[in-house]
């Protein structure tokens, strides 16, 4: 059984970012300046927010965090986004999902400039996407395939079972991986909340992808043997022998199901960094897009 390092294959990402910056640099061009807006106070996004700045501090990035009260109106929101679409100094920028219940999230993501759009969450970059025209990938499927890659797995002509359809996730991932592209070229099924028969499905499966957001879902009798398993999810589990009181626990139970895989991301570790560095990258691109047009 091989671990699909994701610590390592994004650092080595962000060092090859770094080395770009450097470049950059040298020749008196603007370094990338990537935004992020996170509304509210909620644990695990602070995390992940904060991680993403931190992140562009260490590759040479510039980066702006803008922290916004839990109870802020849409309209105020919108002017915000409307600031760093026209903010010719910002590349591209983020807004930290989910978002409170006062706020259309997809009135919100429609908002984006596109090509500011480092998430890839916008619909005209969503349709660019499934047509395999160039765009900003969004960044945690673009980071499973990035893994996948580089580890050399073989997707071609593989049957992967992708578990959960969130816009995220689930639905790109399963695009990009019926593709015909690296990574790519493989039978794709989407499973969900309403499938049925899933053991039977996720048995005959090559990889699996499970982002299905139910903490060690998967489990060792659900899987053939030599399945290469991709673990989206990240979830606190009660844990009282932690001086913190809680674990974290992937969509799978790598106990039994790292018994059968050939393959297995761990969580955290695994996809978790992925998403990071693809972000940086995309935010590179879109320095880069900026400087040509
Ligand atoms: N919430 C969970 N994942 C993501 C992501 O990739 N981007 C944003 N903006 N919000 C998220």
């Amino acid at each position: 059984m091989i671990i699909l390092d994701g610590n390592k294959v994004s650092n080595e990402i962000k060092d090859e970012i770094a080395e770009h910056v450097k470049v950059m640099i040298s020749k008196g061009e603007k370094v990338p300046h990537l935004a992020a807006i996170l509304v509210g106070s909620d644990g695990a996004s602070m995390t992940y927010v904060n991680a993403k700045v931190k992140a562009c501090q260490r590759i040479g990035f510039n980066s702006t965090l803008i922290e916004l009260p839990e109870y802020i109106s849409e309209k105020e929101l919108l002017d915000k986004i409307n600031d760093l679409n026209t903010n010719q100094d910002i590349d591209g920028f983020i807004v930290q999902l989910p978002l409170p219940k006062q706020i259309d999230e997809q009135k919100v993501l429609m908002s984006i400039n596109p090509d500011k759009d480092v998430d890839g969450f916008h619909p005209s970059n969503v349709g660019k996407m499934t047509l395999d025209l160039p765009t900003f990938l969004p960044a945690t499927p673009y980071g499973i395939m990035e893994l996948l890659e580089r580890y050399q797995v073989e997707t071609s002509g593989k049957n992967v079972v992708v578990l959960g359809r969130s816009h995220i996730v689930g639905r790109p991932i399963s695009i990009l991986m019926s593709q015909k592209r690296k990574a790519g070229d493989a039978t794709v099924t989407v499973v969900h909340s309403r499938s049925k028969n899933l053991s039977e499905i996720t048995k005959k499966a090559d990889i699996i992808v499970a982002a299905i957001g139910i903490s060690e879902f998967l489990t060792g009798d659900m899987v053939k043997d030599d399945v290469v398993i991709v673990d989206v999810g990240i979830t606190r589990v009660p844990d009282a022998t932690k001086s913190n009181g809680y674990r974290l626990a992937g969509d799978v139970e790598f106990e039994s199901v790292s018994k059968k895989a050939s393959y297995i991301t761990p969580v955290p570790g695994g996809v978790g960094p992925m998403t990071i560095a693809m972000l940086l990258k995309n935010t590179l691109l879109a320095r880069e897009r900026q400087r040509v047009f």
